[in-house]
């Protein structure tokens, strides 16, 4: 099997809205309205502060990331992403190739750090999985989190120099 990641076209944006539709109507894991139809959907994702790569595992749409400023002016050197992988897709390796990706990408751009500023808690794939990859919980936001199923959770501010 081969995974490739390019840069999103617009051509892309039904596998993308396949992908992100699910997971933020869910409303477990992004700090996003959970009622957004597909143009709210579109405006989010695809904004154009965004630079959107998709994930292709044999030629087929199994993943997703944005990679951005995560401030402007004095901390425009720091970016922040967010990734999403397909559920059939999961566990193969699709979310740490992107986000090992979005690190190549954000130092070309010139970016010295990265920085993840809502990760929930009780997202705790994700937050081994970016340990994994060298960042560190520099900051628990309190109970910051209103979780459907475990109420209100910590989210972990993220960090990583680059
Ligand atoms: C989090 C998410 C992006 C992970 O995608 P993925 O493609 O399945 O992740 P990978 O296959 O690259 O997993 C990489 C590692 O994380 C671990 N991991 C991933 N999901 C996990 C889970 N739910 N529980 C435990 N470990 C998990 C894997 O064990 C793997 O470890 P390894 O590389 O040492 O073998 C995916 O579950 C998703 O899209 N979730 C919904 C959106 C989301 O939470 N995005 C992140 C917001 S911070």
């Amino acid at each position: 099997m081969t995974l490739s990641i390019r840069p999103a076209t617009d051509a892309d944006w039904p596998s993308i809205l396949d992908i992100i539709k699910p997971v933020l109507a869910a409303g477990e894991t992004y700090a996003i309205d959970t009622n957004l139809d597909d143009a709210g959907l579109h405006a989010y994702w695809m904004m154009p502060a965004h630079k959107v790569f998709v994930a292709e595992l044999d030629g087929q749409v199994v993943g997703t990331y944005y990679l951005m400023h995560n401030q402007r002016g004095g901390g425009a050197h720091v970016a922040n992403c967010g990734y999403m992988t397909s559920p059939e897709a999961r566990g193969q390796g699709v979310a740490r190739t992107m986000c090992l990706h979005s690190l190549d990408r954000a130092r070309e751009r010139g970016f010295r750090a990265m920085q993840f500023n809502h990760v929930v808690s009780t997202n705790e794939g994700a937050v081994a999985l970016w340990q994994k990859l060298g960042f560190q919980i520099v900051g628990t936001l309190p109970q910051a989190f209103r979780h459907p199923l475990h109420g209100y959770v910590d989210s972990f501010v993220m960090f990583r120099a680059l």
